[in-house]
C-alpha cells in the first residue's frame, strides 16, 4: 500500500510545511527504532525464540540521519532513540553525535530509551552528545524477579548502568511495566527507591502487542485502579508536567517525586498524539496500535529526499484517529502480530 501511495505522491517537495494529521494533530516527536535486537527477553515484549528483522534490511546511520533531518525540517522537535535495546546497535555512539548534531539547529531534543544493560559504558558519551534525559526499564528490584521478566538480563549492570548515568548528570526516568502477579508487590518500594535517588518513576499498562511468554489478561493490571489504590498510602497531586509523551504525572507528597502512568488500555490518549515511529528497517508506522505505516525506506532508496518529503504528507493523511486495544478472554491473542522491539517502545 505504501508503494502505490508513493506512486501517487506528489513529488514536488514542500519542505517546512508543518507536519499535520486529518484531525489536526501536529507531528512534533520522532520515536526512532535503531535495532530491533537486544540483549533481553523480556516475557511481556518478546517471545523466548523470537526471530530478528534480516541485517540487510536495516537502515544505515547515513538514511536514518536523512530521514531525521527530514522530520526535523517539517517540525519535529524531538526525536527519541529505542529498539530493541538502541545501545547493542554496533557503532551507536556514532549516530548518537550525527543526531545530536541537529540540537539547536530545529530539533530541541534527543532522548533514549533503553535497558540500561550497556549503559555503564555509553552514559558519558550520551551527556557529551547532547542527551539531557533518559528513560531506563526497570520493572523489579529483586535480582532473581529480573532474571525472570528479562530472561537473560543482570540487574547488577543494570543498576551500575543507572548510577553511572546519574554520575554524568543525564535525568533519569525509570519505566516499569506494571504487572499483576508478577511485580505489583513492588510498586511502592520502586516509588521509595526511584524518588529516593532523584529519579521519576513511570508506570505502564502492558499491551497486547505480538506472541510472547506470558498470559497477558491474567497479567494485566489496571492502573487506573492501582492509582486509587496509591491514594490510600500516599498523597498524589495532579500536575500538568508533561514530557511529550503519554504519560500523565503526579506529585508524590511524601517523597517529592513524580510519578507517571501510562494507560493505553484502560484510557485512550490518542486525542493528543503528537508522535509517529520509523522501525529499524525504515517503515513508519504512525500508530503503535495499527497497522498503517509509508516505507520510507522505499521512498527513500527508490526517490531520494523528494520522494522522502512527499511520504511524509502521505504519512499525515493516513494517521489512524487512535489504537483500540481490547483484552478480555475472547480477545486474548494480540492485538497486533507485531513485537513492541519491532516498532520501538
Ligand atoms: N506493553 C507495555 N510496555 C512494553 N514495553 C515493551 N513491551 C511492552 C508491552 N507489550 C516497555 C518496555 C520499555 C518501554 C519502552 O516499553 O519495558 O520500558
Ligand atoms: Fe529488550 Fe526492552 Fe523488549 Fe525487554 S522490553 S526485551 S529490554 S526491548
Amino acid at each position: 500500500m505504501a508503494i502505490t501511495l508513493l506512486q501517487q505522491a506528489d513529488t514536488v517537495p514542500r519542505g517546512g510545511a508543518p507536519l499535520i494529521d486529518r484531525y489536526g494533530r501536529h507531528i512534533t516527536y520522532l520515536r526512532v527504532s535503531v535495532t530491533d535486537r537486544c540483549d533481553f527477553r523480556c516475557t511481556y515484549c518478546m517471545a523466548e525464540d523470537m526471530q530478528f528483522l534480516p541485517k540487510r534490511d536495516i537502515l544505515s546511520f547515513e538514511e536514518i540521519d536523512t530521514i531525521v533531518a527530514a522530520f526535523v525540517a517539517r517540525g519535529v522537535k524531538k526525536v527519541r532513540l529505542t529498539g530493541g535495546e538502541p545501545l547493542v546497535r554496533r557503532d551507536i555512539m556514532a549516530l548518537v553525535d550525527t543526531i545530536g548534531a541537529h540540537l539547536g539547529a530545529g530539533l530541541d531534543e534527543l532522548t533514549l530509551t533503553t535497558n540500561g544493560s550497556q549503559l555503564r559504558r555509553f552514559a558519558g558519551h550520551l551527556a557529551q552528545a547532547g542527551i539531557k534525559r533518559l528513560n531506563v526499564s526497570l520493572d523489579t528490584l529483586d535480582p532473581q524477579r529480573f532474571a525472570d521478566i528479562t530472561r537473560r538480563g543482570r540487574m547488577a549492570d543494570v543498576l551500575a548502568g543507572i548510577e553511572a548515568a546519574d554520575a554524568a548528570g543525564l535525568k533519569i526516568k525509570i519505566n516499569m511495566v506494571a504487572m499483576r502477579g508478577v511485580n505489583e508487590d513492588e510498586i511502592e518500594p520502586m516509588i521509595r527507591w526511584a524518588h529516593g535517588r532523584g529519579y521519576g518513576l513511570t508506570l505502564i499498562e502492558g499491551m497486547p502487542l505480538g506472541e510472547v511468554g506470558i498470559d497477558r489478561v491474567d497479567t494485566y493490571l489496571p492502573l487506573k485502579q492501582l492509582r486509587e489504590d496509591l491514594r490510600r498510602r500516599f498523597t498524589l497531586e495532579p500536575t500538568d508536567h508533561r514530557t511529550g509523551g503519554p504519560a500523565r504525572y503526579d506529585r508524590v507528597a511524601e517523597t517529592g517525586g513524580l510519578i507517571g502512568f501510562i494507560t493505553p488500555m484502560s484510557h485512550n490518549f490518542c486525542e493528543s498524539c503528537n508522535r509517529v515511529r520509523l522501525t529499524a528497517t525504515g517503515q513508519l508506522y504512525l500508530c503503535l496500535g495499527q497497522e498503517d505505516m509509508v516505507d520510507l525506506r522505499v521512498a527513500l532508496r527508490e526517490g531520494g529526499a523528494e520522494a522522502l518529503d512527499a511520504a511524509l504528507d502521505r504519512a499525515m493523511a493516513i494517521k489512524p484517529k487512535g489504537h483500540d486495544f481490547v483484552l478480555d478472554r475472547t480477545h486474548a491473542g494480540p492485538a497486533l502480530q507485531r513485537h513492541m522491539n519491532v516498532t520501538g517502545g
